[in-house]
């Protein structure tokens, strides 16, 4: 068994973006993760459409794309011709969740939803069947290099009996505080994918990091 791994660009020396997708793209991780913060969604500001456009360039790799804005329906289309594969949006950004849900998938992508640490995996039991990815935040979202939250193996094994409940294939992402410590206990509570900013970027050897977690 291996597990996806997507790197967080969030984290990567953005003055030599093109670098570091090659080193991604050179490593064993399958997806790149791509974090787009609006500044209202979250307090933070990171980078937006041409940056994506830019990546795309240059990534071999799928292409992971998180929404970190609010009412995220408006620039679906935009992140798809940017190249996005997934393009993730947040349960408490979308007054109607399932147009979005739709909008995406009318797009050619794979169609994932995001949970901030507060909400419950329940709120998806209308959608679950429908979608691809379910993203957990294990920390507050808007920062890199925060310290994951512990209810967080609870909530993937809730979600997992969700999924299979329900015969969705949707995968499981985690995305926050991911690092040695934390990454086998997520695998081991059923994370299918997992983002991780800091703990690659901020190593010694990037792509000996991420090899370690895609052999989780
Ligand atoms: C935070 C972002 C994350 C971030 C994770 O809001 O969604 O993707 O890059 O960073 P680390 O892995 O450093 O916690
Ligand atoms: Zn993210």
């Amino acid at each position: 068994m291996s597990t996806i791994v997507s790197p967080s660009l969030l984290a990567a020396d953005f003055a030599n973006l093109q670098q570091d997708v090659e080193l991604v793209n050179e490593s064993a991780a399958e997806w790149v993760h791509i974090d787009i913060m609006d500044g209202v969604f979250v307090p933070n500001i990171s980078f937006g459409i041409p940056v994506c456009h830019a990546i795309n360039r240059h990534a071999k790799v799928i292409q992971d794309v998180h929404l970190m804005i609010e009412n995220p329906g408006r620039y679906v289309e935009d992140f798809r011709k940017a190249g996005a594969d997934y393009i993730t949006v947040h349960y408490e950004a979308c007054r109607h969740l399932h147009r979005d849900i739709q909008l995406i998938h009318s797009t050619g992508a794979k169609a994932g939803v995001a949970l901030n640490p507060h909400t419950p995996v329940e709120v998806l039991t209308e959608v679950i069947a429908d979608l691809d990815l379910v993203l957990l935040m294990s920390v507050n979202p808007g920062f890199g290099g925060q310290k994951l939250i512990p209810g967080i193996y609870d909530k993937v094994k809730r979600l997992k009996a969700l999924i299979e409940k329900s015969g969705s294939k949707a995968l499981i992402e985690v995305d926050g505080g991911v690092n040695a410590e934390s990454a086998p206990k997520l695998v081991e509570a059923g994370v299918d994918a997992l983002v991780a900013g800091s703990y690659v970027f901020g190593s010694d050897d990037p792509k000996e990091t991420i090899a370690s977690l895609s052999q989780l």
